[in-house]
């Protein structure tokens, strides 16, 4: 197969060094590509959003399957615009991936389908919204509808805040069209898991639980970020608990996907809050997670490309999909500064350490604990030949080992290993797993 994947980042290098494996892969473009991802891919020059230009593209090269990576390029309608050209893409189409689009599309097809979620109110004018709000006691998380770079969600334990976030998007419209619809929710507590499912549009196959860690400091502190850090699998989330999601969340959710017209076929992405035996849908993504796929594909032991062209093809129920039981982890190595203003082009020290030059006591150590040690990178370029910072989430530091302490420690080991200026990461990934926190 050749096969186009679509992004930058580090989610897409992961995505690229899993097919580089695969035995029916043997031609791999990235349209733009990394200088990780540019040691095993070709780089494609075009821009993630140029669909029409990707289209030609993949027709020109006689591409066999594209993969779509990030979700503003999904909500461009590549999937669509790719099957009327007769090309196969792995992804939903547009009218599909509102389920991650339009957080008032995604409530109605989960009341619509019976799926657990917090109870809500969509409104499409201020002043109905703040009369909602004033009539209701207790915690509330108020919502841009649209998307809105993960900064639309604001978690309101009193009315008058809940007020500063309807104003903030429907009045002063601080994220655009993305907020002139508001939706008000009850406000949930627990833990919060990734749940992954392959999707023909029919049937669905679980694809790894995770763990992300959002904020940029330790101890869930600070503001919000892309994601500063995942494991997988998430022991407090068992095979029992994943049956239930099959059948409560991700089932049912196919089906009313279904009735409507607009199956849904790619990667579904279900945010959970989970307590006890509760589990109840935050949100839904129609995408690889970042830097879930880090870790996601560092435990797939099947092949990549095969199983995504299983669900596009409608046959995920035959498709051989094997996660290893082992644990992995990812710590990203972010700028200085991020989530806000960092600086660029800083000069990245010891990755080649790591590549080919790990000391030979650690060399010993990781392979007597079954270490497996992978960077991928995400906001790296390279300068005058040499590796610079390029973005806020710079490399992902992935280990993956039979006991998630294992892998914490090594990902650690090896993240230490690499230096740029400014350079920041948690400390804590994976802690809550570990029972240390
Ligand atoms: P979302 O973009 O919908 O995933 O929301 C971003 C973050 O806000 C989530 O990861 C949760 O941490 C938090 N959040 C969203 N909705 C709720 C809710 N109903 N109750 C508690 N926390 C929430
Ligand atoms: N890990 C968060 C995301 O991919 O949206």
């Amino acid at each position: 197969m050749k096969v186009l994947v679509i992004g930058k980042g580090g989610r897409e290098h992961a995505l690229v060094w899993r097919l580089h494996q695969s035995e029916t892969v043997w031609k791999i473009f990235c349209a733009t590509g990394n200088p990780g991802i540019d040691q095993i891919a070709e780089a494609v020059p075009i821009a993630p959003t140029d669909v029409a230009a990707l289209a030609d593209f993949a027709k020109s090269k006689s591409v066999d399957l594209t993969i779509v990576g990030p979700d503003d390029v999904v909500a461009a309608g590549i999937v669509d615009h790719f099957t009327r050209a007769g090309l196969k893409i792995f992804g939903p189409t547009a009218a599909a991936a509102q389920l991650e689009t339009s957080k008032s599309f995604a409530k109605t097809i989960m009341r619509e389908a019976g799926v657990p979620t917090a109870d809500f109110a969509a409104f499409d004018d201020a002043e109905s919204a703040r009369r909602y709000v004033k009539s209701r006691t207790g915690s509330m998380v108020v919502k841009a509808d649209g998307l809105a770079l993960g900064k639309g969600v604001v978690i309101c334990h009193d009315t008058t805040t809940a007020l500063e976030a309807i104003a903030e998007a429907m009045e002063r419209r601080r994220f655009g069209a993305a907020g002139s619809r508001v939706i008000v929710e009850e406000f949930l507590t627990g833990e919060e898991i990734s749940f992954f499912a392959l999707c023909d549009g029919e049937n669905a196959i679980p694809f790894g639980t995770f763990q992300d860690h959002k904020q940029v400091f330790d101890g869930d502190r600070g503001p919000n970020t892309g994601g500063m850090g995942a494991y997988s699998p998430v022991p407090q989330f068992g095979p029992e608990m994943e049956a239930r999601t099959m059948r409560e969340v991700v089932l049912p959710t196919l089906a009313a996907m279904n009735a409507r017209g607009t199956p849904f076929r790619g990667m579904l992405y279900a945010g959970l809050m989970t307590d006890g035996e509760r589990i109840n849908v935050i949100e839904f993504n129609v995408r690889f997670g970042d830097p879930e796929c880090q870790p996601q594909m560092m435990r797939l032991d099947s092949d990549l490309a095969e199983n995504l062209l299983a669900a596009v093809e409608g046959k995920v129920a035959n498709a051989a999909i094997r996660l290893s039981p082992r644990s992995a982890v990812a710590v990203v190595l972010a700028s200085g500064g991020y989530p806000g203003e960092y600086k660029k082009g800083i000069a990245i020290r010891g990755l080649d350490r790591l590549e080919g030059n790990v000391p030979s006591d650690i060399k010993i150590k990781w392979a007597m604990k079954k270490i497996r040690v992978k960077v991928f990178h995400a906001g790296t370029a390279m300068r005058d030949g040499k590796l610079v910072t390029d973005g806020g989430r710079v490399l992902t530091v992935t280990a993956m080992a039979p006991e998630l302490a294992t892998a914490v420690d090594a990902a650690y080991e090896a993240a230490e290993m690499i230096e740029f200026e400014g350079r920041q990461f948690r400390r804590d990934i994976a802690r809550r797993a570990l029972g240390s926190s």
